[in-house]
């Protein structure tokens, strides 16, 4: 099939300078959500007509098999739709869908285009306890004969609770032809895609309709307040799915996952958590509150501990992190690693058993295993223009308040003493410290203020 995603409006309501279609849900542009619904239906094209900020709509979401049909002027959606028109495949339907509605399921779309198949016109109605602002479904003897808009209904038809969700099917020979006789005699002086209905009705083509698995897939976002209603819709199902799956959640309102989360068994989260890109937790594994995860993986067992934040970082097997522990890119942890509070890891690997548990700042390092890196170490990797790495062999001690200043070595088993600032490769085995001799004068007196003259 064609699909169509009409995208060109302005979203006035939003209050925004960012294009309606681009605002985020759950971390990705609300088009983005439609699209990736689209390409489950494995469409042989698939159209986006864009209008206002085209050009910043294209940018955020183009892709190889993604077309972009131009609307200028927002005339109203048959018109959009018509601007598709060129880039079609007649020989298969088309499927029209929305830019600003991201939560509709693939399967209530299979459902439609099974209904409407190549011959018929399908459209996804539902029926609402207020259909205020909505095109109403009129049926005569049970068939659907037209839909009329909100500002062109009559009293009666105002009173029709089965609406119009703006999700239709038609044959794209017929829809191409239909559109062309479009006019915009109406209330809003628009050229209405609903106007099709009719003119179907009339060649004898079958009009036929299908419904949502429920009411929030065809919910669209105008405002602000719309977009975070469906994004606590969204983040509701998407707890709902990790709690059937076995997931520990200490407080399914109080998760936002933004990208993808995988869990192997008995994975426990406590609250407000926000998952980022593509996280996976492995079996046994614990997050504790407040913590921000994004694409990173946390090995079977690990316990990470409050207010943690991990950025392209692996946690191993057992791993103790945080609280208040900070994993930057390039860290890769071993079985058992210990991170503790105010230790910040960036581009380096930890051997199994290694623990930095206090107030540390380990950038550029290998690690080996079995290491103690005191409180208040720091790896001093950069010289303002060039960074360098910091080897630490296993079994290596590492005193409080050392500053490594790589490129450096420490020697397997070697300890080093507190304080120590290490420029020199430290040998394995010794103990290496640099620090000035401790004294004691005797003679010093501690001065006293002198009386004021
Ligand atoms: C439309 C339907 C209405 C349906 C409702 C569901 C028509 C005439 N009416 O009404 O029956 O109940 O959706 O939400 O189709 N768009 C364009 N270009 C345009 C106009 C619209 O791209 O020229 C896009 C908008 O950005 C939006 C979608 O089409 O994504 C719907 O447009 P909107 O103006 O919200 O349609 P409604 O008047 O709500
Ligand atoms: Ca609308």
């Amino acid at each position: 099939m064609n699909i169509v995603i009409l995208a060109a409006g302005m979203g006035k309501r939003m209050n925004s300078a960012l294009p309606k279609v681009l605002h985020p849900l759950a971390g990705l542009p609300l088009l983005a959500h439609v699209i990736n619904t689209a390409r489950k239906l494995l469409p042989t094209r698939l159209v986006v007509v864009v209008g206002h900020g085209a050009e910043r709509v294209r940018e955020a979401v183009g892709a190889d098999d993604v077309a972009f049909a131009l609307q200028a002027e927002q005339l109203g959606t048959g018109h959009a739709v018509a601007q598709a028109l060129p880039l079609l495949d007649d020989s298969q339907p088309t499927l029209v869908l929305y830019g600003d509605v991201p939560l509709t399921e693939a399967s209530t779309l299979q459902r439609l285009v099974a209904e409407a198949g190549g011959e018929r016109f399908g459209i996804l109605t539902v029926e609402m306890d207020d259909p205020t602002g909505y095109g109403r479904i009129v049926r005569e003897a049970g068939s659907i004969v037209r839909i009329v808009e909100q500002k062109d209904a009559t009293e009666p038809q105002r009173a029709i609770r089965e609406i119009n969700t703006g999700i239709i099917m038609a044959p794209t020979g017929h829809l191409r032809r239909w559109l062309s006789t479009l006019r915009n005699d109406n209330a809003q002086g628009e050229y209405y895609l609903t106007d099709t209905v009719e003119r179907a009705v009339a060649d004898g083509i079958e009009v036929v309709s299908a419904q949502p698995g429920a009411l929030w897939e065809t919910l669209g976002v105008n405002s602000k307040v719309q977009l975070a209603e469906l994004e606590r819709i969204h983040q509701r199902n998407l707890a709902q799915r990790l709690l059937e799956a076995g997931v520990t959640l200490l407080d399914p309102a109080r998760i936002d996952i933004r990208g993808e989360l995988t869990c192997g068994r008995d994975v426990t989260i406590d609250v407000n958590c926000v998952f980022e890109g593509r996280v996976h937790l492995e079996d046994g594994a614990h997050i504790g509150a407040n913590c921000v995860i994004r694409n990173s993986t946390v090995a079977s067992g690990a316990r990470v501990q409050p207010f943690c934040h991990f950025e392209d970082a692996s946690v191993g097997a057992q791993g103790r992190i945080g609280p208040y522990a900070r994993l930057r890119p390039g860290t890769v942890l071993g079985e058992d690693v210990h991170i503790g509070n105010f230790v910040e890891v960036k581009n380096s690997q930890f051997g199994a058993h290694s623990k930095a548990n206090h107030l540390a700042y380990v950038g550029d390092a290998t690690v080996g295993s079995r290491v103690n890196i005191g409180a208040g170490t720091i790896t001093c990797n950069y010289d303002g223009a060039n960074k360098f790495r910091t080897v630490i062999e296993d079994d290596v001690f590492i005193g409080s308040d050392t500053q490594l200043v790589a490129p450096v070595t420490v020697g397997r088993g070697a300890t080093i003493g507190a304080g120590t600032t290490l420029t020199k490769d430290a040998p394995a085995d010794k103990l290496t410290l640099s620090r000035a001799r401790q004294m004691t004068l005797d003679a010093w007196k501690r001065p006293v203020k002198q009386a004021k003259k």
